[in-house]
């Protein structure tokens, strides 16, 4: 063969771009956090950069910034990180990849309205760029309560650090509650917009990071098994449930006044909905990702009277794993005539072709049974049944249900004979649990959102339309609630109020019990 001249390049196959299935390591970058004192960036954020670190993830040139109000060196800094990694990390702790870590730790004293703070962070940050590398590229994670986010937002723009280039990016992480309306919403969007471009503002819902989330993609649009039946001639109704045992002491400066339906329903429920219902996306590129699931939040509305199709109630005393536990009103910080909800359901209509007709039924709240997240699926009853009615007096109606945690997998329920001379059916579950199929251990979903970010991924973030449509959504029944005061009490360890329970008697369905 003839020589072009030039020495023919050798293409590794491991590193070919198109192959998804390789790990992403982030680019050179900082991530200065926000909120460093808090319980988020303790339990959750830290040790999810830990858990990066030490799986090859971030680049030689990371730095961790934590900027707070605390008269702290970077060394006393590095030792809150240090201490919350040992304690909340998932993976094993290794003092080399610590180390490695730990020599890029800066912190910086300052409150959000201190414009010098704000200069000296800019030198830290420069600094960095210098010695390790980090190539002005910056993430701004504002784990802070959203009433600070428009200060934040200013003081980064003065300071010139909200401003990228071509070669240098600049990204804003924000936590919800995305506003608390749909008014309130836009006004913060619009805030948060007029210094961030929208395609470098990442809003966190850990929701989408969590593996079982993501399997719902893959189960409806990887296989042809479901997607035949996944619509209105066969589905009878959908559950969504996110029912958590803790209660909520400790809390009270974030939830009370927020409730239920703010805290989850508006954000982690109505995005469960949307991964449930949506078209198959053209691709998975962002765009076409997020152009479904804005589609099926737009066709999605509350179903009425709202008296009939929608529930609340508040966590009363009971027990609650052996033990005894008092009622939200005797929870430290709350107020004694607080009218908060730790308990909502409501019921949502989706107006396509696909489901309409078909309920979704989106519940939540705290100390209940026990804690469980799932969608089930529950397809309508066999048109005909050859049998005698005596023989599948113990069948119920078929279900798919995707447990998103904590026991991670799928069950498909369905009628089978019992064994024995006479035909009698009955329900049986077939499972699928991720801990038995796989080896491969699930990353926290912290873990995950963090590198994409980092990766300038947006797919699992959800953007400024679905946030407002949720709002939208959610925003009658939110009045609604407001102008009738006291929640339905419920006693601590059952399934929520009697309300709830007639909600769906009332159209000749149950609740199911995980
Ligand atoms: C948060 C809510 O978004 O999700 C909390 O603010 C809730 O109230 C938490 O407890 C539950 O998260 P997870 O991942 O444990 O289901």
């Amino acid at each position: 063969m003839p020589s072009t001249g030039a020495a023919p390049q050798w293409v590794n196959p491991l590193r070919d771009e198109r192959d998804k299935r390789l790990p992403r390591i982030a680019g050179p970058c900082s991530l200065v956090i926000f909120g460093v004192t808090g319980d988020l960036a303790r339990k959750k954020l830290m040790p999810a950069v830990y858990d990066l670190a030490n799986r090859g993830l971030l680049p030689p040139g990371f730095a961790l910034v934590g900027f707070a109000r605390r008269d702290w060196a970077d060394e006393d800094f590095g030792q809150v990180v240090h201490d919350a990694v040992k304690q909340h990390s998932r993976t094993p702790f290794r003092e080399e990849v610590w180390e490695r870590l730990a020599e890029g730790i800066r912190f910086v004293q300052g409150s959000f309205d201190d414009a010098a703070a704000f200069a000296e962070l800019s030198s830290t940050l420069e600094s960095l760029d210098q010695e390790r590398g980090t190539g002005g590229n910056h993430a701004f994670y504002l784990a802070i309560p959203p009433a600070a986010f428009p200060t934040v937002c200013e003081q980064l723009s003065r300071s010139g650090l909200a401003k990228q280039t071509e070669e240098q990016w600049r990204r804003v992480v924000i936590e919800k509650p995305f506003g608390h309306d749909l008014d309130s919403a836009k006004e913060l969007n619009a805030v948060v917009n007029t210094v961030f471009p929208e395609d470098s503002v990442f809003r966190i819902d850990h929701y989408l990071g969590k593996e079982t989330v993501q399997n719902i993609l893959a189960l409806r649009f990887a296989n042809q098994l479901f997607d035949p039946i996944w619509n209105a001639h066969y589905v009878d109704h959908v559950q969504i449930t996110m029912a958590e045992d803790i209660g909520l002491g400790g809390r009270a400066g974030y939830y009370d006044g927020i409730g239920a339906a703010r805290d989850v329903i508006q954000n982690h429920l109505l995005q469960l909905l949307a991964f449930t219902a949506m078209e198959e996306p053209v691709s998975f590129e962002p765009s076409e990702l997020q152009a479904e699931k804005i589609k099926v939040l737009s066709a999605t509305r509350l179903a009425e009277p709202l008296d009939e199709t929608t529930a609340r109630g508040q966590y009363a005393a009971g027990w609650q794993g052996g033990q005894q536990v008092v009622g939200l009103l005797d929870e430290e910080g709350f107020s004694k005539d607080s009218v908060t909800e730790t308990y909502a359901a409501i019921t949502l209509e989706v107006d396509t072709r696909r489901w309409a007709g078909v309920p979704f039924y989106l519940r939540t709240g705290k100390r209940l049974g026990r804690r469980v997240t799932e969608i089930a699926v529950v397809f309508k009853r066999a048109p005909h049944l050859p049998f005698d009615a005596t023989m599948t007096e113990e069948l119920g109606q078929n279900a798919l249900v995707i447990r998103v945690q904590p026991d991670e997998g799928v069950t498909m329920r369905f009628g089978s004979k019992v064994p024995g001379s006479s035909m009698e059916v009955r329900d049986v579950n077939m499972d699928f649990s991720y801990g038995q199929a796989f080896t491969e251990s699930s990353p926290e979903a912290y873990e995950r959102l963090i590198l994409d970010m980092l990766l300038g991924e947006p797919s699992l973030f959800p953007v400024n339309a679905e946030v407002e449509l949720s709002w939208k959504i959610l925003d009658p029944v939110l009045e609604r609630w407001a102008a009738e005061g006291t929640p339905e009490p419920y006693e601590s360890g059952t399934w929520g109020p009697q309300s709830a329970q007639d909600m769906l008697r009332r159209t000749g369905r149950e609740w199911r019990r995980p």
